[in-house]
């Protein structure tokens, strides 16, 4: 048998290394520990579960979205655990309609989050798809979308499925702090180009709630 030297030295995924930390202490709320910015300079009055899953407060936040706008569709990119998801469905629920589908290209991740859904309680809102964000297929208007997969392709993702936002949509791009930078930059950059509007929220990782301009009345 031949083992590469890289195969051995491999770097275990962030992705990998936090599901095996929740297996072995499940889920637990602390405080958030990304690092203090000018727009928010006290992080830890924040919670998180652990640094993959959205703060505590924004995942109040998208339960809240949902009840408010009452999307008959929702799209998210990026499952990890599929707490984000389950916060949305809990929205959906009370609403007692519409879906959301959720996206999340690494299949191990896929796999434990499909466990964590199907024990929800909540599948019946929820369409899981094991696919990158880049090359699912949804068909219909969106009403919501949480953009929260790799940040490298947060924009490629906005503008992919930006043709298919209602223009009374609301668009979430997470981690546009000014630390984390590229998906700041890049809500920005789609907003100077005259396709979104946006706000900047000062959270631990920050949140860019944006809407579409065209088709706006
Ligand atoms: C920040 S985590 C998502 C956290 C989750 N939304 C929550 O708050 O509970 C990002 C996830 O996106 C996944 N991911 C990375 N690139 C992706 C892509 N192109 N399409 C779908 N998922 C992707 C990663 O494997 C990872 O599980």
């Amino acid at each position: 048998m031949v083992v590469s030297l890289k195969g051995l030295f491999k770097k275990e995924k962030q992705e990998h290394k936090i599901l095996r930390q929740v297996q072995r202490t499940g889920d637990k709320l602390q405080p958030e520990y990304h690092r203090a910015t000018e727009e928010c300079p006290y992080p830890e009055r924040w919670s998180m579960y652990d640094s993959m899953t959205a703060e505590l407060e924004v995942l109040e936040f998208l339960r809240a979205v949902v009840t408010t706008i009452k999307p008959e569709l929702v799209l998210e990119t990026g499952t990890f655990s599929g707490i984000s998801t389950l916060w949305i469905a809990e929205g959906l629920k009370a609403n007692g309609r519409g879906k959301v589908i959720t996206c999340e290209s690494d299949p191990t991740v896929f796999l434990s989050a499909q466990g964590r859904i199907a024990s929800s309680g909540l599948s019946a809102w929820i369409d899981c798809r094991r696919q990158s964000s880049l090359e699912v297929a949804v068909d219909g208007r969106i009403d919501l979308l949480f953009s929260d997969s790799d940040m490298g392709i947060r924009e490629q993702e906005v503008r992919r499925f930006l043709p298919q936002m209602s223009p009374y949509g609301i668009i979430l791009m997470h981690d546009a702090s000014s630390h984390l930078k590229q998906v700041r930059q890049a809500a920005l950059r789609l907003e100077a180009e005259g396709l979104i509007s946006v706000l900047l929220l000062a959270t631990p990782r920050g949140l860019a709630v944006a809407q579409k301009r065209q088709g706006r009345h």
